[in-house]
């Protein structure tokens, strides 16, 4: 039986977000930003965050997906699953990033695999300024040599799920950030 533990409420997620909005304003300096989120799982950091920051702001959406050996949710949950290295953008931004401020928006940082994907196919825009905003990092994980510029929250490697992070589709609803653990061991998403 799976089992749900908050780990990060939907206070402390709202705190935070706010301040990040509040920096990544003051970064601006009145300049206009462009927001790039990474779907599924920013969609729901990206709204509550780009509705704080106080500069002219747009969004665009991108979609990737892992491919390789990943396994099913469950085996996921069971074993910790170390990705192939394979990414394929499988949505690209509908309009050219060039010139422009642009903010990546992922809500977790893991291995790394996805934003060092990603970091390079935006910065091939040549944008004029280019930032990766993260809700969730788990550093223990990381296999690829890759930070965010801004950084929510730091956490253990535990399976999460809530505000937008999911278990084979569910729980993207939670407004809290919660362990799921099925009574064996712990992986990434
Ligand atoms: C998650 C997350 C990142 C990626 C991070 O996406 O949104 O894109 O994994 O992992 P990495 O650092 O190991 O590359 P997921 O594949 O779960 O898709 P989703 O956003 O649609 O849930």
């Amino acid at each position: 039986m799976s089992e749900l533990k908050v780990l990060l409420s939907r206070q402390q997620i709202a705190e935070r977000v706010t301040e990040m909005a509040k920096q990544i304003t003051a970064d601006a300096k009145g300049e206009p930003l462009l927001f790039v989120g990474v779907l599924k799982g920013a969609a729901i950091f990206l709204s509550d965050l780009v509705r704080q920051v106080e500069v002219d702001a747009t969004f665009e959406f991108i979609a990737v997906s892992t491919y390789g050996n990943r396994p099913t949710p469950t085996q996921e949950l069971r074993h910790a699953w170390d990705s192939t290295g394979e990414v394929k953008l499988t949505k690209d931004v509908d309009q050219s990033l060039r010139g422009k401020n642009v903010i990546l928006v992922e809500d977790i940082l893991d291995t790394g695999l996805t934003l060092t994907f990603l970091k390079r196919l935006l910065q091939g825009h040549q944008p004029k300024s280019f930032r990766v905003a993260v809700l969730l990092d788990k550093p223990s994980r990381r296999k690829m040599p890759v930070e965010a510029d801004y950084t929510g929250f730091q956490i253990p490697d535990e399976f999460v799920v809530g505000y937008g992070l999911d278990y084979a589709e569910r729980y993207r609803n939670l407004a809290d950030i919660c362990v799921l653990r099925n009574g064996t061991s712990t992986n990434e998403n």
